[in-house]
């Protein structure tokens, strides 16, 4: 008898989403997925190579695009993480960043000139708040501010010269939520472009291009990568202005190395399961901590107002893992709460698997003066928590303990 024949080399299907619908988790875990062009590897290798041998005549129009020139322009590596996080945040093109100032810088110098004004509201990241109003200052870049107390003046913030709106939500550290189709709506009417920071929420939680934004950005350095070990960003947005965002990339230059750009990408694949976890033990430790009678004021999203709960019930899935408490007692008691913590970290960051504890008084908005934190809500007394993925009941246990005893 004759032997069967051996089946048919079976060529994996490449990835499409339209003719096989696929959920966040599985398009993380198969989303970037390059077989045929990576010897047959499951997982994408990395390529750490700063250029990359030139096929044929040295000319641009010979290369064509199809192979990269040189790591600061492209490199197969970046592509990985960029295409997972493109495809959640439901964009058309995507670059990674060395940092999320990087992409936050770039994308910014890429959308912006003299003369030109931003929209802004006034809680944002210090470094944001320190590149609106140090860097692009000196080079003629006005913002018009949107006060913490009336977030509905985004109406009416925009001047003929208004190019870019820009926010975040939730904001760090006081967790407002803002409604991103307001500032979308606004956005538009003043023919500006909405940039909005989703790294607090993650494109798990919220994806604010279906909400009407134009561009994403990210610090990939949260809870994309999760595990606290680089530093990242991300931009999403449509192929034109991604591409005026690479003309200034290639001078600027804050460049994602490929060993970072391959540990995103790990990172990514658990980044749906992450989150719903870190989501999971913020909702507890929010229950827990609520009435607690050393917690003055807590902050999480949906909790300033019944106006705010409706905004982030109709725009995100979930609310992230971030919960801050202004402790009674001021910095003192602060301080005490940190040192009196089990298995909290006390460090800035956040979005990684491990807890973290910091007071942004000293470390994310230090760069204000304490009237300006004050206008703010950043009470010497708040503490930004950063809640891992570590067992409920540990955090929950370890949080009243510190706190009873502050
Ligand atoms: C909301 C937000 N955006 C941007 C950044 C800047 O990111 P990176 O530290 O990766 O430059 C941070 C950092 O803490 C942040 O919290």
């Amino acid at each position: 008898m004759s032997e069967p024949t051996p089946p048919a080399p079976r060529r994996r299907a490449p990835f499409d989403p339209v003719a096989e619908p696929a959920g966040p988790s599985t398009t993380l875990v198969h989303g970037a997925e390059r077989p045929e062009r990576n010897a047959g590897s499951v997982v994408p290798p990395i390529y750490q190579s700063s250029t990359f041998h030139f096929p044929g005549e040295f000319s641009e129009s010979a290369r064509d695009g199809a192979v990269p020139l040189y790591s600061r322009l492209e490199n197969p590596t970046q592509e990985v993480p960029a295409e997972l996080v493109r495809r959640l945040e439901g964009g058309a093109a995507a670059r990674v960043f060395g940092s999320g100032m990087g992409a936050i810088t770039t994308t910014l110098l890429a959308l912006l000139a003299p003369g030109d004004e931003v929209v802004a509201p006034e809680e944002l990241y210090g470094g944001t708040l320190d590149l609106l109003r140090g860097l692009l200052s000196r080079f003629g870049v006005r913002v018009r501010w949107v006060p913490a107390a009336s977030p509905e003046m985004v109406a009416e913030a925009a001047g003929p010269s208004t190019r870019v709106f820009f926010v975040e939500s939730p904001t760090n550290p006081t967790l407002r939520v803002h409604d991103l189709s307001r500032w979308a709506r606004a956005a538009r009417s003043a023919g500006a472009s909405l940039v909005v920071d989703n790294t607090f929420a993650t494109p798990i939680n919220q994806t604010p291009l279906a909400l009407g934004a134009d561009v994403v950005v990210h610090s990939g350095t949260k809870y994309l990568g999760g595990h606290s070990d680089l530093l990242a960003g991300v931009v999403v947005g449509p192929e034109a202005l991604i591409a005026r965002i690479d003309a200034v990339h290639a001078v600027v230059g804050s460049v994602l190395d490929p060993h970072a750009a391959f540990l995103l990408a790990r990172g990514l694949r658990t980044l749906a399961l992450r989150v719903e976890r870190h989501n999971a033990n913020a909702v507890r430790v929010v229950a827990a901590l609520a009435d607690h009678p050393k917690v003055v004021r807590l902050d999480y999203p949906g909790r300033a107002s019944a106006a705010e709960e409706a905004i982030a019930a109709r725009q995100m899935r979930g609310r992230a893992g971030m919960v801050s408490v202004v402790v009674r007692g001021g910095l003192p008691a602060a301080r005490r709460l940190l040192h009196g913590l089990r298995w909290f970290h006390v460090a800035s960051s956040l979005g990684g698997v491990e807890s973290l504890a910091s007071l942004p008084a000293e470390t994310s908005h230090r760069s204000l003066s304490p009237e300006e934190r004050a206008a703010r809500g950043i009470d010497d007394g708040l503490v930004r928590l950063s809640l891992g993925i570590e067992d409920p009941d540990d955090l929950v246990r370890d949080l009243v303990r510190a706190l009873d005893a502050v």
